[in-house]
């Protein structure tokens, strides 16, 4: 999808603002008209709205109760649509989705609090990438991906532990002075 700097995105200083892996993610993968999202980890929605304004039909949540009240606040402020739930992981969502998104929190640290939610994955780095994905089954239609952003600061060997046997390829990277971020695209 292209970036749209013109979306009103207010931000709280205890949600994750839009950065350069939400801009890289936005950027990795185009949306059909009709086709069934969910976001997981919508933070300030940037995700979500993008994919809302290029025809997707969204669903998002987020655990930090603060991400859910300020991505209901800026789709309604650039007058998009989506459900928008407080959720871990799955535990909230009902219904299937051709594509399951999320910004992981894949540092490998173990902090806590409500920012600390968007970095923290703890030892491995890997956080809820287990539970995104052994979950997918339940909420994917036919055909459906999952789309995920990973960083080389993440554990590789749990990384590859956990995608192995997988269908994954990847949309595209982003070197940073500090790790590489890469896009990846799971077919279920
Ligand atoms: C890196 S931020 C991404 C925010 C936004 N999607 C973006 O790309 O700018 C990760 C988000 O995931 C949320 N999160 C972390 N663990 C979660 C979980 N178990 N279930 C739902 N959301 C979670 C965090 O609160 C945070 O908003």
């Amino acid at each position: 999808m292209k970036y749209d700097p013109e979306l009103i995105v207010e931000r709280n200083e205890d949600v994750y603002p839009p950065s350069d892996d939400s801009l890289l993610l936005i950027r990795s993968f185009d949306v059909r008209s009709g086709e069934r999202i969910l976001e997981i980890g919508c933070g300030s929605g940037i995700v979500s709205m993008h994919c809302a304004m290029n025809g997707g039909i969204v669903t998002c949540g987020d655990k930090n109760e603060k991400a859910v009240a300020l991505t209901k606040r800026n789709l309604s402020l650039n007058s998009l649509r989506a459900t928008v739930v407080e959720t871990d992981i799955y535990s909230n969502i009902e219904g299937r989705f051709d594509t399951i998104i999320f910004n992981l929190p894949y540092l490998p640290v173990e902090e806590e609090g409500d920012l600390a939610l968007s970095w923290s994955g703890g030892k491995d780095g890997l956080g809820p990438l287990p539970g995104l994905i052994s979950g997918a089954y339940d909420h994917i239609l036919p055909g459906g991906r999952l789309i995920i952003v990973t960083s080389s600061l993440m554990d590789g060997n749990a990384l590859r532990s956990v995608l192995e046997g997988l269908d994954a390829r990847v949309l595209s990277e982003l070197s940073l002075f500090f790790e590489r971020l890469s896009v990846l695209e799971i077919s279920l």
